[in-house]
């Protein structure tokens, strides 16, 4: 197959996903933001989750702009996610939501960069100055949310930071070192 053809079709692919996923992370930190007590948290994740829409927007102009739209069923199922984990938030205490967040901000990070890389090859050079916006804006996302979640003072939280911290003492000490 023609690589060109290729690599837009996976490009198409990955923004559809891209598309569906900001809905379903601007709804979940819309439930987070009211779940937290903090006001500087509150606030700090409802601008996260007003970036959500706003990628959201950027994606789909993205999108029609190669002539396409979001695929249907994956706005079906984020959209459900998102409405499940919204008011899932204010049950699950505030550890695990700030760590689920960074999970999910760093596999952004990585979703827009790989449309980057796509959009690279295409020689979309419009579409690669976007995607780097996106994915600067969701790595700040994911340290907002790695912050908070070695921050916390909560018993599962230091169990989590004492797990993180032997996971990195293994992985240096057993990485080669020149
Ligand atoms: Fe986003
Ligand atoms: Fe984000």
């Amino acid at each position: 197959m023609d690589p060109c053809i290729e690599t837009r079709r996976r490009l198409i692919k990955l923004l559809q996903m891209a598309y569906s996923g900001e809905k379903s992370a601007a709804l979940a930190y819309e439930g987070h933001s009211g779940s937290v007590r903090n006001e500087e948290e509150k606030l700090a994740i409802a601008l996260i989750a007003q970036e959500e829409w706003e990628h959201r927007q950027v994606v789909g102009q993205l999108l029609a702009s190669l002539g396409e739209g979001p695929n249907p069923w994956r706005e079906a199922i984020q959209t459900l996610i998102g409405y499940i984990i919204k008011p899932a938030c204010y049950l699950s205490g505030w550890f695990f939501p700030m760590l689920g967040a960074w999970l999910l901000e760093e596999m952004n990070v990585n979703e827009y960069a790989t449309a980057q890389g796509y959009a690279q090859f295409l020689g979309l050079l419009d579409f690669v100055a976007e995607l780097e916006v996106l994915s600067v804006k969701e790595r700040s996302h994911a340290d907002y949310f790695k912050a908070k979640s070695l921050s916390g003072q909560g018993f599962m939280s230091k169990a989590f930071v004492q797990l993180f911290q032997l996971a990195d003492a293994m992985r240096n000490r057993f990485t080669y070192q020149k």
